[in-house]
């Protein structure tokens, strides 16, 4: 379905990812994790084609087809009804309706066998295509995700930011890409509409690689977890509980291992130091050298998640009021969204 070979991958001069590589299968859902800034949306945008790699290759299935939500998605604005914004997702089938409709409206005034036997062609099309039941598929989705039914209609610019994305995510749903990149898909859902969205991945029949910081969705979701750490991607065949137990696993022979061979390192040496002038011993003293020369050396645990500690020291103390708002309103038409005075707040940012 999907692999990433020994990819490589610099951001000024500092490596993102190093010979780092991964495998999805068609049905995989995947958590991908890792601290921020590490290259978690970097790497969907690798995998849809967006960057260029210094090294190392992407390949994909023929027939792939990718959906990608990202943060980018909120600028998207239009003047359609959020339901028709939704049902671009079924593209074909919407032009073939508005083919029909055109149609329709020209037999009104110019009938035509030509004409009728054109309608006859695009509603079988229209019929292939599964047009008639598209809007009750997308409003499914869209009230999966929280909207009533009285707002499918009102348009897309009407909408938050974070109500923009939840229609993103309805059309993404509904295109039904073999590969869905979601990242961060979270951020602007509510708890009934996170559930609806965990039940709907779950069931969904392409792969789906899920960047997010919420264990409890990736826990519900995911199937495979891999972790961006030290310019490499790790695999992990379960959901996010299991990495957490796995890690703690690997880590634990890992540091074994390391330990045990550093107790090996420091007798050799000790030996090689001690014999190094006897000659009735230099055979042995070259078989040493020799060993630790040729020795695989086990890496230390690495602990990516290295806390930083800092304290800001100022100069001069701030203000006791930072910002002070008096007798604010504000409203989109009639759709009021504060108005003074304001009831529960009293309008003061305070520095301590
Ligand atoms: N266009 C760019 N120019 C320069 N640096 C960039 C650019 N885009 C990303 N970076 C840097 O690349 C690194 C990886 O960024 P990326 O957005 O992939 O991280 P992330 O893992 O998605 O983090 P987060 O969890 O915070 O979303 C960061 O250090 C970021 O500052
Ligand atoms: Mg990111």
């Amino acid at each position: 379905m999907l692999s990433l070979s020994n990819i490589s991958y610099f951001i000024g001069g500092r490596a993102l990812y190093r010979n780092a590589s991964l495998f999805i299968r068609p049905d995989d859902k995947v958590g991908l994790i890792g601290l921020n800034g590490k290259g978690k949306s970097t790497l969907l945008r690798i995998i849809d084609n967006q960057l260029t790699l210094d090294e190392g290759s992407v390949s994909k299935a023929k027939d792939c087809t990718i959906g990608f939500l990202n943060q980018d998605l909120l600028s998207y604005q239009t003047d359609d009804a959020i339901i028709t914004v939704a049902m671009e997702a079924f593209k074909d089938a919407v032009d073939t309706q508005r083919k029909i409709e055109k149609i329709l409206h020209q037999l009104e005034h110019d009938y035509s066998d030509d004409l009728v036997n054109k309608l006859a062609k695009h509603q079988e099309e229209f019929e292939r295509l599964d047009g008639y039941t598209m809007q009750s598929k997308a409003e499914e989705v869209l009230e999966g995700i929280g909207f009533s039914t009285e707002d499918l209609h009102r348009p897309l610019k009407e909408f938050s930011g974070g109500w923009r994305m939840r229609v993103m995510l309805a059309k993404l749903l509904l295109e039904r890409p073999s590969l869905l990149l979601l990242d961060e898909p979270t951020n602007h859902l509510d708890l009934p509409s996170i559930e609806w969205v965990e039940n709907y991945l779950r069931n969904y029949p392409g792969a789906v690689i899920i960047v997010s910081h919420d264990k409890r969705f990736l826990d519900e979701v995911s199937t495979k977890t891999i972790e961006v750490t030290n310019e490499q991607l790790i695999t992990y065949e379960g959901n996010y509980s299991f990495y957490q137990q796995e890690k703690e696993l690997r880590e634990e022979i890992q540091q074994n291992a390391f330990e045990n061979q550093q107790q090996k390192i420091r007798q050799a040496e000790r030996f090689i130091e001690r014999f190094r002038a006897k000659a009735s011993k230099s055979r042995q003293v070259q078989s040493r050298v020799k060993a630790l020369d040729r020795m695989d050396r086990v890496d230390e645990v690495v602990n990516d998640n290295a806390v930083v500690n800092f304290r800001f020291t100022f100069s001069q103390k701030s203000g006791r009021h930072v910002l002070q708002l008096n007798d604010l309103s504000k409203a989109y038409g009639d759709n009021v969204i504060f108005e003074k005075p304001m009831p529960h707040w009293s309008g003061m940012i305070k520095s301590h």
